[in-house]
């Protein structure tokens, strides 16, 4: 079964108490549940994975950047959190592998703070989900799927 991995960035462990009236109250915990249902429908089986620390984070993707070249995953969808607006390190690791991805942010970053507008990963991304709350992920599945289609 082709695989698609869930990456959650820093702070990202912090949903449902963190900034409720920003980010919501559902939890890491609920977010994951969401993408279990949804890929199960795309029959996709779904790794999720949240880590505070970029190297990690870097480590990953370069993983599933060798499983989708093997052919056994069809990429992430990844909310980078802030490493979003700060990370070239990342940025390169996703551009270094081809990893498709479709990012997500559970707010809209462009309505908050300046810093928050501009991403190092957009522009290796091959879509972007913002501001949709945690519908966000599994939009953002359903998007991956399609884009990475095979041609029959
Ligand atoms: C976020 C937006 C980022 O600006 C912020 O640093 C986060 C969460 C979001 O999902 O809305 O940690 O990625």
């Amino acid at each position: 079964m082709n695989s698609v991995l869930v990456l959650n960035g820093p702070n990202l462990d912090l949903l449902g108490t963190r900034k409720p009236e920003v980010y919501g109250s559902a939890t890491l915990a609920d977010v994951e549940q969401l993408c279990r249902v949804r890929a199960a429908e795309l029959g996709l089986d779904v790794q999720f994975r949240q880590s505070n620390h970029e190297g990690q984070l870097i480590d990953w993707v370069h993983e599933w950047g060798r499983r989708v070249r093997d052919g056994q995953a069809i990429g992430a969808v990844y909310n980078p959190g802030a490493h979003a607006h700060t990370s070239i390190a990342l940025r390169d690791a996703i551009e270094g592998v081809e990893l498709p991805v479709v990012e997500v942010h559970i707010s809209n970053v462009h309505a908050r703070e300046q810093f928050r507008h501009h991403s190092y990963i957009s522009p290796v991304a091959r879509g972007v989900v913002v501001g949709l709350g945690v519908l966000g992920y599994p939009l953002a599945l359903t998007g991956l799927a399609e884009l990475t289609r095979q041609p029959r």
